[in-house]
């Protein structure tokens, strides 16, 4: 099978395995990894192939089913190249990046091995910022119960991935737990140039928000 072609199967499995995903997890975030992936590879010089099939299957653990293991995509992923007979070289580097692309915490320190890892995990990042960033906030907020805004709960950086999954928090507090870190953590230039802008669209957004707590009542 050419490269086009297990692409294209790809894309179909993915669109199957996240159907209905209300989390920000959904196909349109992948695709938008996808697309932007591309476009730092272009410009980094990472292979085109280990970069869209990195992408495309990186959020591949069906959100209905997460039972807690982390492990999940990976395998998920492997059987998947497999049933392609994609060769091991490529389904390891594929799988490698998947295992160490999310984000653990403020204090702990998540490192791609290779430039096809950097401009992936830069493109996931990117959509957890700006305009999307803020809406994908909120959705996941809203799925896991959380409270939108506390003023009576402090933000935590967390120090251990333990700690930041268990994280009882509010969605306003992820901004400073983990959004706001995120433009001073790309591996790119391009990918920090963009993140630097979404940064400020947030901060603003952040600031508002607060303001709009603090209006005088009209009368
Ligand atoms: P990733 O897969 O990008 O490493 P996650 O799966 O943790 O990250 O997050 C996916 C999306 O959900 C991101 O936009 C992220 O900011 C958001 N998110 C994760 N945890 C929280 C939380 N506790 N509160 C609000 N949004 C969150
Ligand atoms: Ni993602």
């Amino acid at each position: 099978m050419n490269n086009e072609s297990i692409i294209g199967q790809t894309i179909s499995f993915v669109k199957q395995q996240l159907k209905g995903d209300s989390t920000g997890h959904d196909w349109w975030h992948v695709y938008r990894v996808w697309k932007m992936a591309m476009s730092l590879a272009k410009e980094e010089g990472a292979d085109l192939f280990v970069v869209q099939l990195a992408a495309l299957l990186h959020d591949i653990a069906d959100w209905k089913f997460h039972d807690g293991n982390d492990r999940k995509g990976e395998i998920l992923a492997a059987e998947w190249l497999q049933s392609l007979r994609l060769d091991d070289v490529t389904i390891t580097h594929v799988c490698e990046i998947i295992r160490d692309i999310s984000f653990k915490g403020a204090g702990v320190k998540t490192i791609m091995q290779t430039i096809e890892g950097k401009v992936v995990q830069d493109a996931d990042r990117l959509d957890a910022l700006g305009a999307i960033g803020i809406a994908r906030a909120f959705a996941y907020g809203g799925y896991k119960g959380q409270e939108m805004y506390n003023p009576d709960i402090e933000p935590v950086l967390h120090q251990s991935f333990e700690e930041y999954k268990k994280n009882s928090g509010t969605t306003l507090n992820h901004f400073h737990e983990k959004l706001f870190l995120l433009k001073d953590l790309m591996n790119t230039a391009s990918a920090g140039r963009i993140a630097q802008e979404r940064d400020l669209f947030m901060k603003e957004f952040v600031a508002r928000f607060l303001g709009e707590c603090e209006e005088p009542i009209l009368n």
